[in-house]
């Protein structure tokens, strides 16, 4: 399962879309400020059809589904068109889900024992998860130290004023952050153009 495309797409959005009207302004607008990639939370009633919708209208964007937290969720994202399936935390019966359909899995890992579950399922790149609050770089770096090989995407408490720190490692692939879906379309264009710029990725 492949996860290549974060290499070239290394701030991933977080969007919690409470509302359907809200979708496309705001993925369009991550677009429209450089940003190609979107992971929709399944935290909320509409986001499977925010998967859908963004899938069909959206095509050149990378579409993900977030916080997926079992089987069903993740055969719904799925089906629905998720490029990738990203998790809080590991979930075997989610890997197997995106096994079955060849989709790339990004579980969530705080531990050196979470890591090492996710390596024998044969994963290296994994969300550290919640970056800040797990101690942010200071933690990540001891926890690399002992894997490599094993690619991270810090998320939880990651702002642009912190992004870079994370960003600089050679062990982190790309970072996600819901700080980058605030507010109206014309806002998401900003915030993806003010990141893309200040971060220089
Ligand atoms: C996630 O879903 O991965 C995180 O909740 C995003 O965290 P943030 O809101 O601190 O960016």
């Amino acid at each position: 399962m492949n996860v290549e495309f974060l290499k070239n797409n290394r701030l991933v959005p977080v969007a919690v879309f409470k509302r359907i009207e809200d979708v496309l302004p705001s993925v369009k607008a991550l677009s429209s400020g450089g940003i190609n990639i979107a992971e929709i939370t399944f935290r909320t009633d509409c986001a499977e059809e925010a998967v859908r919708l963004s899938v069909r209208e959206c095509k050149e964007m990378i579409v993900g589904a977030g916080t997926v937290l079992n089987a069903g969720q993740c055969e719904r994202a799925i089906v629905a068109g998720a490029k990738f399936i990203v998790s809080p935390g590991l979930s075997k019966s989610v890997f197997e889900v995106c096994e079955k359909h060849g989709v790339p899995y990004i579980p969530g890992v705080a531990t050196a024992s979470e890591i090492m579950t996710a390596l024998d399922m044969g994963m290296t790149t994994l969300k550290f998860f919640p970056a800040g609050a797990m101690g942010g770089v200071k933690t990540l770096g001891a926890l690399a130290a002992a894997f490599p090989g094993v690619e991270f995407m810090p998320t939880g408490g990651v702002t642009l004023e912190n992004a870079a720190e994370y960003l600089e490692k050679p062990y982190v692939v790309a970072v996600g952050g819901s700080w980058l879906v605030k507010g109206d379309g014309e806002n998401v264009e900003k915030l993806a153009r003010e990141a893309k710029e200040r971060l220089k990725i």
